[in-house]
């Protein structure tokens, strides 16, 4: 079927905007809103308790997706991960051990070298499952077990709603993991269900934050770089944050571990570069509070995207004037990364639209590399 974009500007636009169905299909085909757990299909279809390690492989924004989710396997499920971009995992030799699971993430199910990466660990003999968007794919025809996520056709070139369907699948079995390796019990595994099948209310929410976010954009528009900081879980997300603005608005972004600001990056803070910061009401808001005020002593500007907008630090002079603080909703610390991608995705949007570029055809990129 021919996909339109209706009323929207940009394919990219539109998918932003359905992923409170996106993701709410995505997580119903896991977990049971009746029963308030994971489906019986899901756990029948895997066991992690005879998983040693997860060995997730994939490249550009499915890779983030598999580094955010590594937080929740470890966390959750005591179940130790390893997430690589495939084509370095592919050519590496990697080292792997009995029990490894092999985990391909994919939109397309195409990119040549997560293929490549997913056939050769099962040419070693590892079991492999596949993360993907497109049902039909080689991946899902390839790999042991199908994980299938139901964003729906994604046209943007810049992926968004089947990023955050990776990421409800992939919490969804970190849920699944944690049960089954006796990390929760029921109860638990009920509350986190319910938790992750909130998500599509609050994403619906965080599209609420649009206004606020074109309000900075001519700002930020305008500038040469920008930097991104996150911790934990958001941490992969500013790197995804750089990376959606990059490919679409063609500004040279980074992003760093909020930690590692003083271990170089600062070196980069001027008032010419904008610092925007993901920081969730989480049990890391405070350090990453305190980069903040580094970031301001030094002259940054800062974008701070936050449910706390109280707790933000209270700056002087020029930083002051500067700080813009765009509120996120509240959201269990669970689900902050998937929350918290909608104003990530608006950022880089809006700034793109405002540039003018070609959003949905960004110079030089493709939708599906499959060729190497
Ligand atoms: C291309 C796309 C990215 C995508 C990456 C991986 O570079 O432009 O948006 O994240 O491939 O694609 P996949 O289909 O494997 O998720």
């Amino acid at each position: 079927a021919l996909v339109e974009k209706g009323s929207y500007r940009h394919f990219m636009e539109k998918e932003v905007h359905e992923q409170p169905e996106s993701t709410q299909r995505t997580l119903t085909a896991y977990l049971d809103p009746v029963t308030g757990g994971v489906r019986a299909d899901i756990k029948a279809g895997v066991d992690f308790s005879t998983v040693s390690r997860l060995q997730i492989i994939a490249c550009g924004t499915a890779y983030y997706a598999g580094s955010i989710a590594r937080y929740a396997f470890e966390k959750l499920a005591g179940l130790p991960v390893d997430v690589e971009v495939a084509s370095e995992f592919r050519y590496r030799s990697p080292a792997m051990m009995p029990g490894v699971l092999a985990v391909a993430v994919s939109q397309s199910g195409e990119t040549a070298d997560t293929l490549a990466a997913l056939r050769w660990c099962q040419s070693q003999g590892l079991k492999t499952a596949a993360v993907v968007n497109v049902h039909t794919s080689t991946m899902a025809r390839e790999a042991d077990l199908l994980w299938p996520t139901h964003a729906g056709p994604e046209i943007g070139v810049a992926s968004t709603k089947a990023f955050t369907a990776q990421l409800s699948a992939l919490l969804s079995l970190a849920v699944t993991a944690a049960a089954q390796r006796g990390r929760i019990n029921a109860a638990e595994e009920g509350r986190l269900a319910q938790v992750l099948l909130g998500a599509p209310g609050l994403i619906a929410e965080a599209l609420g934050m649009d206004g606020d976010i074109v309000r900075i954009t001519n700002d930020l528009s305008k500038a040469r770089d920008v930097i991104y900081l996150g911790r934990g879980e958001t941490y992969p997300l500013a790197l995804e944050g750089a990376l959606k603005l990059k490919e679409i608005s063609y500004i040279h972004a980074e992003g760093y571990a909020a930690g590692e600001l003083k271990h170089g990056p600062i070196a980069l803070i001027d008032e010419n570069t904008p610092v925007v910061v993901i920081a969730p009401d989480d049990e890391l808001f405070e350090k990453t509070a305190s980069n903040v005020q580094e970031v301001a002593a030094r002259g940054g500007r800062v974008i701070m995207i936050t449910n706390a907008p109280q707790k933000v630090p209270t700056l002087s002079g020029d930083a002051a004037k500067s700080l813009k603080v765009i509120q996120a909703p509240d959201c269990d610390p669970f689900i902050a990364a998937l929350v918290y991608s909608v104003p990530i995705q608006l950022l880089a949007y809006h700034t793109a639209v405002h540039k003018g570029t070609d959003v949905d055809q960004p110079r030089n990129l493709a939708k599906s590399v499959t060729v190497e």
